[in-house]
């Protein structure tokens, strides 16, 4: 059951806030809907509170108002640009959380400029908005509440015919697969006699998980995560109540590379049509790149500026993107591995499969 946040400017958009407010009561339950954060207890640092807040809800919706920008206080200073503005933190806090924000823009407000807001609100104008208008305002919270369901709810179900399909076409992938002499890694699987290792899984998967490249354990079973790193993930799946088969597991490397070495950019190149494959006949609704090198190819794949960041300051984020098949998220990770050295690593790895508990 996603929870959703309001954030919103009292002299920039109350009256609006408080129609939403009722309307949304139509499709969702009130425990599910959290606004005006007015009682934050004697003594607690505001800022800690206001960010523990939104990181219990799954949707941020920012209410944009004409003055959301240009609003000032009683000295004359721009309310957005102070750090202890509730609205920048609680907005900053949800895009830094990589929760789903979206940008609600009522009385006439247009989507502000990137170079109008400060560093941290920036993000938003890459978030698709909803514009609520008061003459068609029932119909604009409708379309509003469909895409927060959208956003946050797991894929209907297929029947039987279609996942057979779906199976069908996953195994077209594998035999072509198998038949990929001219591969880089060939030689090494012939030599070996290991198996290329296509993924496994639930063939209509709400959630897709990819990593860089099977590891030997993994080549000489022809299944993906089979060794250590693969106990881990099916734990981390289990703590939001995942097995295996409920998921789609895959690499963007399908065969071993012979030794402990990131894959080169030819490889992955070559395999990048099989991986594509296999994204479009699972169509999941997350994509989720475990480690460092999947998540720069994931990302630079959808064109995501932050494919050049370090994995430890992206790790959880909820980036919406358009794949062939329609609006997903996708979702940078730790490897499944490092959290066998780290335990801070195993908590991070933890924290982020909990967002993932929204698409489930
Ligand atoms: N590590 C990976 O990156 N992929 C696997 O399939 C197994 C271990």
């Amino acid at each position: 059951m996603a929870r959703i946040f309001i954030s919103y400017r009292r002299q920039d958009s109350e009256g609006y806030v408080g129609r939403l407010y009722d309307h949304l009561m139509r499709h969702f339950e009130a425990e599910q809907v959290f606004m005006d954060v007015d009682s934050i207890p004697l003594g607690v640092d505001f800022v800690t509170f206001l960010e523990q807040s939104v990181a219990e809800c799954d949707v941020l919706l920012a209410v944009l108002g004409p003055l959301w920008v240009s609003a000032t206080d009683a000295d004359g200073n721009q309310r957005l640009l102070l750090d202890d503005d509730f609205v920048r933190i609680e907005v900053a806090a949800a895009l830094a959380q990589g929760k789903v924000v979206v940008p609600v823009l009522v009385g006439g407000a247009k989507m502000p400029r990137s170079a109008d807001l400060p560093a941290d609100l920036q993000p938003i104008t890459r978030r698709n908005a909803v514009v609520l208008e008061h003459a068609r305002f029932a119909r604009d919270v409708d379309r509003l509440v469909e895409a927060v369901r959208q956003l946050t709810a797991a894929k209907a179900p297929i029947t039987a015919a279609q996942r057979a399909e779906k199976e069908t076409a996953l195994k077209a992938i594998r035999t072509d697969l198998i038949a990929a002499t001219d591969s880089p890694l060939y030689p090494i699987r012939q030599e070996n006699r290991f198996f290329p290792v296509l993924g496994e899984g639930n063939p209509d998967a709400s959630l897709l998980f990819i990593s860089e490249a099977p590891g030997i354990n993994e080549a000489k079973e022809g299944r993906p995560f089979f060794g250590q790193s693969g106990a881990v993930l099916t734990e981390m799946l289990a703590t939001i109540g995942l097995t295996r088969d409920a998921v789609y597991v895959t690499n963007f490397v399908l065969d071993y590379l012979g030794e402990k070495r990131e894959p080169t950019t030819a490889e992955i190149a070559f395999y990048a049509p099989f991986v594509e494959r296999i994204f479009e006949v699972v169509r999941p609704a997350v994509i989720v790149a475990m480690g460092g090198t999947a998540a720069r190819v994931l990302l630079k794949k959808f064109d995501q500026p932050e494919a050049t960041h370090k994995i430890s300051t992206i790790h959880g984020k909820l980036m919406p993107v358009t794949a062939a098949w329609g609006n997903i998220h996708i979702v940078p990770t730790y490897h499944p591995a490092s959290v066998l050295y780290s335990a801070s690593w195993k908590s991070w790895l933890r924290e982020d499969f909990q967002k993932l508990k929204l698409f489930v």
